[in-house]
């Protein structure tokens, strides 16, 4: 299984800046400063692969879930998802894929990811049916 069909996730040169405003020297000017929070980054990803992303606080790791899942676009490169362009098809998109971003409220510490899922399930009592589904 080496052809393209397996491609879950293509990331060719994603970027992302931020253009900020911030209060210069003289107060009275606002300055324009660039935010590089993703800068060209590319890999991708087959179905059934499991892979870990990881970055100092700040490297740009939620900033590229974010254009993965089409909430923010790219300033330049090119990303798709499951066939789709996350950016232009983010609501396709989304009854294909879900994130969970771990927060306290959401993830627990000491359990597996799927055990802290199947605790959620029973706390908004989701039938294990259309859990699975
Ligand atoms: N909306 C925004 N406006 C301006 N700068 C932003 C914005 N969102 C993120 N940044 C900046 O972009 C950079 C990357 O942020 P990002 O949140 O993607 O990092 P991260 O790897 O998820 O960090 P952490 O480990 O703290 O979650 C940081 O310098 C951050 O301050
Ligand atoms: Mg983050």
């Amino acid at each position: 299984m080496t052809d393209q069909d397996d491609l879950v996730i293509e990331v060719a040169g994603a970027t992302k800046t931020f253009v900020q405003r911030r209060r210069g020297e003289r107060r009275l000017r606002r300055e324009r400063v660039d935010v590089h929070a993703v800068r060209d980054v590319s890999f991708t990803v087959r179905a059934g692969e499991i892979i870990g992303y990881l970055g100092p606080n700040g490297a740009g790791k939620s900033t590229t879930i974010k254009m993965l899942i089409g909430v923010l676009t790219p300033s330049a490169g090119r990303l798709r998802v499951a066939g789709l362009d996350p950016a232009r098809q983010r609501i396709a998109l989304a009854r294909r894929i879900g994130v969970v971003f771990g927060q306290r409220s959401t993830l627990w510490w000491d359990l597996p990811l799927r055990d802290s899922f199947e605790l959620v399930r029973h706390l908004y009592r989701v039938p294990s049916g259309q859990f699975r589904a």
